[in-house]
């Protein structure tokens, strides 16, 4: 019984797992090379860090005015009115572009399998302003949640390209001032410019709740 292990069995062992190795490295090779060419052709991969892809699919018709949730999407609607200005909290930023996207009354980020490049990650709540000549611009939409693991503010994500050919950059999130977990821990570890991004809302007499944030520029990219 040793003698059949040592002459059959224990050849086919070595030999298998020789195939297996063979087999994991080509898979690895191929995955690297994939994995290249989605990052340095497209931005088609979660993973890519290249903030300008939030701006890839952007319209033409871009305008101070921006509906992001329409109105077959369910939760309380809400409207933040803005403007871009420079460090002196009183120049304003014209003509530039403002990306927002945010969860759902869930704290998902839904999708609808027609998104595209990054925003199939980002999900459909997402849209585009150009600030006008007074660096204004507002939101129409619906108030996004908490994610489901309740550890972060509800927010709206904002992304800020001076113009077409300038680097797009973060600036910190717009937050819910009422939102329990907008606190001194969650200011204090804010890594973006344009102010802590709390903002506190008013319902109108539709019961539309309106908000207005001044985001301050420190710096221009
Ligand atoms: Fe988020």
């Amino acid at each position: 019984m040793i003698k059949l292990f040592y002459l059959i069995i224990s050849p086919c062992i070595i030999i298998g797992f020789a195939f297996a190795c063979v087999k994991t490295e080509n898979a690895e090779n191929i995955y690297s090379v994939n994995q290249k060419n989605q990052i340095s052709d497209t931005c088609n991969d979660p993973d890519r860090d290249d903030i300008n892809c939030h701006f890839e699919y952007m319209p033409e018709n871009v305008s101070a005015y921006l509906k992001i949730a329409d109105d077959t999407v369910s939760g309380y609607r809400i409207i933040i009115k803005s403007r871009l200005l420079k460090s002196d909290g009183k120049t304003p930023i014209p003509n530039a572009y403002v990306f927002h996207y945010h969860t759902d009354k869930n704290g998902y980020y839904p999708k609808n399998g027609k998104e595209k490049g990054i925003h199939k990650w980002t999900g459909y709540l997402h849209g585009w302003n150009k600030t006008d000549e007074n660096g204004y611009f507002e939101i129409h939409t619906i108030r996004p949640a908490q994610y489901p693991s309740n550890d972060f503010p509800a927010h709206i994500h904002s992304v800020v390209k001076i113009n077409s050919d300038t680097k797009a950059f973060y600036i910190n999130d717009y937050v819910f001032k009422d939102d329990p977990l907008v606190s001194e821990k969650y200011t204090g570890n804010l890594n973006f410019q344009g102010g802590n991004g709390i903002v506190e809302f008013d319902s109108d007499s539709s019961g539309v709740l309106i908000g207005k944030r001044d985001i301050i520029l420190n710096k221009i990219n």
